[in-house]
């Protein structure tokens, strides 16, 4: 039996403009996704994700590619076993602390901690960022379009700027900082939001100027982190919330909770993820997990995880 775990992230700054080509600075936490494979005697892939309610779905080896009628939720695993061309027939079973569809990274840690067990399972050491490689390939065959940031921060752990454009990313020391999150407990779709952002951007030039901006803001909020200055790094996710919220992703709901977070105390509270939906984090401050849980949201603490992908 192979166990490998992959921690959730969060965005400190970029989701949207980084579809573009912009930088974005995300940050795994301490929610984690944890996949068990084990062989079977049989050619068949069979996939038991209890958080999801699904005791068992299973399909042929051969016909992995186009996804199990019944469960399109499970696409991200059977896509990563025919990434990693499996050729026994295996168990999989998903078990997950990130919140499905919630901004928070549930989709890479899933998809980078199967690609690492699977590499495991059929005796490969794969780097990190080659699993992060292969995860954002399973992203891109589900979805449609992905950026890197998710399965990159997933794979690699800590807080890290990405360069789509460049092809590059680096690794940006956080300051001795907490997060709460909150959840709104309603559900957006990803893509649909991505395309949301792209017809409003064809529709009007000045949201392209919105998307650079997002971009210069995400690496004065690197320097920011850098530099430890949490008042800085704070000012900076209330103006990116402010332009998430010209791009319109966010809902009332995500604005009461960032809203309420603010005014109890916390220096910088945004949107993480795609929005429509999903959560929103805060920099901690005492208070402000209750002022979210008051104002309607599952408040979430969180920690920055620096491990990335494990062995379990
Ligand atoms: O909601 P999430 O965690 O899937 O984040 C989506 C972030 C976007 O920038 C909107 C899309 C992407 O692929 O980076």
């Amino acid at each position: 039996m192979i166990r490998s775990s992959a921690p959730g992230k969060i965005f400190l700054f970029g989701e949207h403009a980084v579809v573009y080509g912009e930088p974005a600075v995300a940050a795994a936490v301490d929610l984690r996704a944890t996949v068990t494979v084990e062989e079977r005697d049989d050619d068949s892939v069979r996939v038991s994700a209890p958080d999801l309610g699904i005791n068992s779905a299973s399909l042929p080896l051969q016909k992995l590619g186009r996804g199990h009628p019944d469960h399109p939720e499970l696409d991200y695993v059977f896509r990563s076993v025919a990434e990693m061309d499996v050729s026994l027939g295996v168990d999989v079973t998903v078990e997950s602390e990130v919140p499905v569809g919630s901004g928070l990274g549930s989709s890479a840690a899933v998809t980078v901690a199967t690609i690492h067990a699977l590499a495991r399972f059929t005796g490969r050491e794969l780097s990190r960022g080659e699993v992060a490689r292969r995860a954002r390939s399973v992203e891109v065959d589900v979805q449609g379009a992905a950026s890197p940031t998710d399965t990159h921060v997933s794979a690699h752990g800590g807080a890290n700027i990405v360069h789509p454009d460049r092809n590059s990313h680096e690794s940006v020391a956080l300051p001795d900082v907490e997060f709460v999150a909150g959840d709104t407990g309603q559900r957006g779709s990803t893509a649909e939001l991505v395309e949301n952002v792209r017809v409003l951007k064809d529709r009007h030039d000045t949201i392209t100027d919105i998307i650079h901006a997002m971009g210069r803001l995400t690496e004065e909020g690197a320097d920011a982190l850098e530099r430890g200055d949490t008042d800085a790094v704070g000012e900076l996710m209330n103006v990116n919330h402010g332009l998430l919220e010209a791009l319109g992703v966010s809902t009332p709901l995500l604005a009461r909770l960032v809203h309420a977070a603010r005014e109890a105390g916390s220096p910088g509270a945004k949107i993480t993820g795609s929005g429509g939906g999903g959560c929103m984090v805060a920099l901690d401050a005492s208070g402000v997990a209750d002022a979210i849980a008051e104002s309607g949201g599952r408040a979430i603490p969180l920690e920055p995880d620096t491990e990335g992908v494990r062995a379990e």
